[in-house]
């Protein structure tokens, strides 16, 4: 059969071929197959087959402790940092499946980058707040990392509010703020993939709506998998919604249909606030 070189980037060897017979659809830009997560012995998320297309944005809903997170963070292997914390089955990222011995971790969370609940920004300069992670991958010359804070920060529209105070604390900027500059500082290590968890949920409503119109800008470039309890958040921002309970996804589809004509009652129930 024939094989492929894909996206070699987060292979260790960049000789890695990927069998064509992995059934990956090259529309996705990762796919899940079977993915079960278990803290010890107790099952967060199980069995999750489910695929996310390039250029969109992914909503997984459901209610609170269902798996949401795990099954994000398990996405680019971050549940690896979790004592006691394991994965079965597959995640293919632009075909290769995430979990081989050859896979370059640091590749994975540089390609498929994440942005949590609460902004975690570091005590430094917003400047080295998005410098860090180039250098730390070997960047080094003062005028491309320059290019990269301005670019970074323009594409998570915060520019034009810290252009003027670049070398100030990052931990002076308000929260809204602080999230967009934790978007600047993913995006500054060139993903292709964005995960975020819960990115406004601590945020007013005016801080929330411009991370809404980020996240709607950046899908031009970037696949987007947000999770969100804002059901108004999720129909207006995504493409596609999941929804999950207990571990498993439900349901998959077009945010419209899932909104207006789920097939199951369930999914319906919860988007009522019937459940949860
Ligand atoms: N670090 C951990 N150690 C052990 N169990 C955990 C850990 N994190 C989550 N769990 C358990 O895994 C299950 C799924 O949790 P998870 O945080 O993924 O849910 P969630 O859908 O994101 O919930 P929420 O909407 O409240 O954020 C829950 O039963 C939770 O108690
Ligand atoms: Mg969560």
């Amino acid at each position: 059969m024939q094989s492929m070189v894909l996206h070699p980037a987060v292979m260790k060897t960049k000789s890695m071929r990927v069998s064509e017979g992995s059934g990956f659809a090259a529309s996705s830009a990762l796919q899940t197959k079977e993915l079960s997560v278990f803290y010890g012995e107790h099952q967060a998320v199980n069995q999750v087959s489910i695929s996310f297309r390039k250029q969109s944005v992914t909503a997984l809903i459901g209610p609170s402790g269902c798996g949401k997170s795990t099954f994000l963070r398990a996405l680019n292997r971050m549940n690896d940092d979790i004592d006691q914390c394991r994965a079965e089955g597959e995640i293919y990222y632009e075909g290769i499946e995430l979990h081989s011995e050859r896979v370059n971790l640091h590749e994975v969370r540089k390609q498929i980058g994440m942005v949590f609940q609460r902004p975690v920004p570091f005590a430094k300069s917003i400047f080295k707040n998005v410098a860090s992670g180039p250098m730390r991958h070997g960047v080094k010359k003062q005028s491309e990392l320059e290019e990269i804070v301005e670019d970074s920060l323009k594409k998570a529209a915060l520019w034009d509010e810290v252009k003027d105070q670049l070398n100030t604390s990052a931990l002076r900027l308000s929260g809204g703020q602080q999230q967009r500059l934790c978007i600047a500082r993913a995006l500054a290590m060139q993903p292709s993939v964005l995960l975020l968890d819960e990115p406004a949920s601590a945020l007013d409503p005016v801080s929330t709506a411009k991370i809404e119109e980020l996240i709607t800008q950046l899908k031009a470039d970037y696949t987007i998998v947000i999770v969100t309890h804002n059901m108004q958040q999720a129909a207006r921002i995504s493409d596609e919604t999941a929804y999950f309970y207990m571990g498993r996804v439900v349901e998959h589809g077009q945010t419209g249909q899932i909104f207006t004509n789920p097939l199951h009652e369930q999914t319906a129930h919860y988007i009522n606030g019937r459940i949860g």
